[in-house]
């Protein structure tokens, strides 16, 4: 039972969107405004629900879609650590992707859709989200909860290798070892990517390694240049694709030399053919994670 009980879900909502809206420091606008919209409950099925509190998985007491307003992850799969991510953690990143109503955004990773409806609320009638998902049952639950959303379009597919077509916002929902270069050219000029760049280490309650650590790397297309920054930290559920054990393994030393909160000082994804150089990061084909200024 909730203390809430008795509150409309409307007021509920809200008091969510404005938590969510402090804990990420963003601003009181389209995106703060979508979380008091978008009801959760339409996209995570019916209760109860497995919550993720306290360090692990708690069963909510009852269906009083109350329980899913706060800002906490609820599991899609458990079985999995498959989650409904944290909702200040989405937005925070959602507000570095610099959202105007009328862009054309690409979520890659969108499970059963409840971020998805959030984009789709920021960029509005005139703009659109792509949402590719690789799980078809979760896909086709996002098919079916995003239904009536007519600037939504959700596709069954691998992320890393489907051609999404040109971008204002590319939103990376699971986590990778490097960007791929598909993601980079598909960015219109000053299109905007963010990526989880993951480490994964199988531990005893990970035995597959499902969950990866790392930083959000945000990446701009500017003047075919592209300046970028690792902007936070992220735990998230690792992609069975765009993951390379080689750079999986230097991701995690190159982590290691910069934690106690320094993030690594990458300025740029270098494109340009070059050999690689002390300012290469993690010098890859088609990229370069770079400490060069772009
Ligand atoms: C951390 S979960 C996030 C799900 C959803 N965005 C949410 O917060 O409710 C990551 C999602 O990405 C999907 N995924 C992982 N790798 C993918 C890939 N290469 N292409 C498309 N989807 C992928 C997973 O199946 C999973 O649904």
């Amino acid at each position: 039972m909730t203390l809430t009980r008795h509150l409309p879900l409307e007021v509920v909502r809200l008091c969510y969107a404005e938590d969510v809206r402090s804990r990420a420091n963003i601003p009181a606008g389209r995106l703060a405004q979508a979380f008091a919209t978008v009801p959760r409950e339409r996209y995570l099925g019916g209760g109860p629900w497995d919550v993720f509190r306290l360090g692990d998985y708690i069963t909510t007491e009852d269906d009083d879609p109350r329980h899913l307003y706060h800002d906490e992850l609820v599991a899609l799969d458990r079985s999995r650590w498959l989650n409904n991510g944290q909702p200040s953690a989405l937005a925070a990143w959602f507000q570095l992707l610099d959202l105007e109503p009328g862009n054309r955004v690409y979520h890659a990773g969108c499970g059963v859709g409840y971020y998805t409806a959030i984009l789709a609320e920021v960029v509005g009638p005139s703009g659109n989200v792509l949402a590719v998902e690789i799980d078809p049952e979760l896909a086709k639950r996002a098919h079916v909860n995003l239904a009536h959303l007519r600037n939504v379009r959700v596709v069954a597919a691998d992320a890393i290798t489907y051609d999404p077509g040109e971008c204002d916002a590319i939103f990376i929902n699971a986590g990778v070892t490097h960007p791929q270069p598909l993601w980079l050219d598909r960015l219109r000029p000053n299109g905007r990517l963010m990526a989880p760049m993951t480490v994964v280490q199988p531990a005893p309650y990970d035995p597959k390694g499902v969950m990866g650590t790392g930083h959000m790397l945000l990446v701009r297309h500017v003047h075919e240049n592209y300046p970028a920054s690792f902007e936070s930290i992220v735990g998230i559920y690792s992609s069975p694709t765009g993951r390379d054990p080689a750079f999986n393994a230097m991701l995690g030393k190159l982590f290691q030399e910069t934690i106690l909160g320094k993030r690594a000082d990458i300025r740029s994804v270098r494109r340009d053919p070059h050999q690689p150089a002390e300012t290469c990061w993690l010098h890859g084909e088609g990229f370069c994670l770079s400490t060069e200024a772009p």
